[in-house]
């Protein structure tokens, strides 16, 4: 390990990245290779660590991203197990360029054992320009296969606007963490274009969407702040996955005037097409 390498490991985008993948991973939620982050960081950020012209190599994208060219991520690498990022960052994880004409990535540190970014790169991708376009200060893509969050899209309804209203009635702060709610998609097969475009899509106006069955993408303007968020949706999904199947049932929930009155408090605009 060079000094270098050993400079970049403290830096601390590496050490949120290290922190976020431990903490999903003993949450339960990323078994195996399960999940995937994606940090957006500048030029300004890396260049006291990396020399940024010495390419590793160059991986071609199968979408096209010419709205990132020239941008840096950090990413976690395909097929790598969470439970190891902190043992070995520079094997779990990519430093990447996207090219200028955004048809490939250029790896400068990281996949030391070889390998890829992450099979979800499109969804992380177009979701980057999603939430880009809709906040200058957006940073992060989390997906994770958070355990009640995916139980209940088996027992709960699917429509974005029931989904959100359940969340919102299990935790008083739901509401106030985000107002906007969650998005659902179809199931579909992961890894894809197709659902990076839907994702992409759902993102321009959500921060969260659920892939039933399968876990969530959640977005933020730093690793803290895409964790929080999911964290707290999969809060009120683990407190609806006790109460639902409690043998009494729900007796009573917070009520919609007790969510405007909540928004209203925090200064929150509750999606208008969810309340
Ligand atoms: P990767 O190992 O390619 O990141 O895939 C994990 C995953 O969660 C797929 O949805
Ligand atoms: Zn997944």
């Amino acid at each position: 390990m060079g000094k270098q390498t050993k400079q970049i490991i403290q830096a601390p985008f590496v050490q949120d990245m290290i922190e976020v993948t431990q903490n999903m991973w003993r949450n339960g939620w990323d078994e195996r290779n399960g999940g995937n982050v994606s940090y957006l960081i500048e030029e300004q950020q890396l260049q006291n660590y990396l020399d940024l012209n010495h390419v590793k190599r160059s991986i071609p994208l199968a979408f096209p991203v010419k709205t990132l060219a020239n941008r840096y991520f950090i990413v976690t690498g395909s097929g790598k197990y969470f439970k190891n990022v902190a043992k070995d960052p520079e094997d779990t994880l990519a430093i990447v360029k996207v090219a200028s004409d955004g048809q490939s990535v250029d790896l400068l540190w990281g996949l030391s054992n070889g390998g890829n970014p992450t099979s979800e790169l499109p969804s992380h991708f177009m979701s980057h320009i999603a939430r880009l376009e809709a906040d200058d200060n957006h940073r992060v893509i989390i997906h994770t296969h958070t355990t009640n969050v995916i139980a209940m899209t088996f027992v709960h309804d699917l429509s974005a606007k029931a989904f959100t209203k359940t969340l919102w009635q299990m935790c008083t702060e739901c509401v106030v963490v985000f107002p906007e709610g969650v998005a659902l998609l179809p199931w579909m097969v992961p890894g894809t274009d197709k659902i990076g475009m839907e994702t992409a899509q759902s993102m321009e106006t959500h921060r969260l969407v659920v892939w039933p069955h399968h876990g969530i993408f959640g977005a933020g303007e730093s690793i803290d702040d895409a964790f929080g968020l999911i964290e707290t949706a999969e809060k009120a999904a683990q407190v609806y996955m006790l109460v639902a199947s409690h043998q009494g049932g729900i007796k009573q929930t917070i009520t919609d005037q007790e969510l405007i009155d909540l928004a209203e408090a925090f200064h929150v605009t509750p999606n208008p097409n969810y309340i």
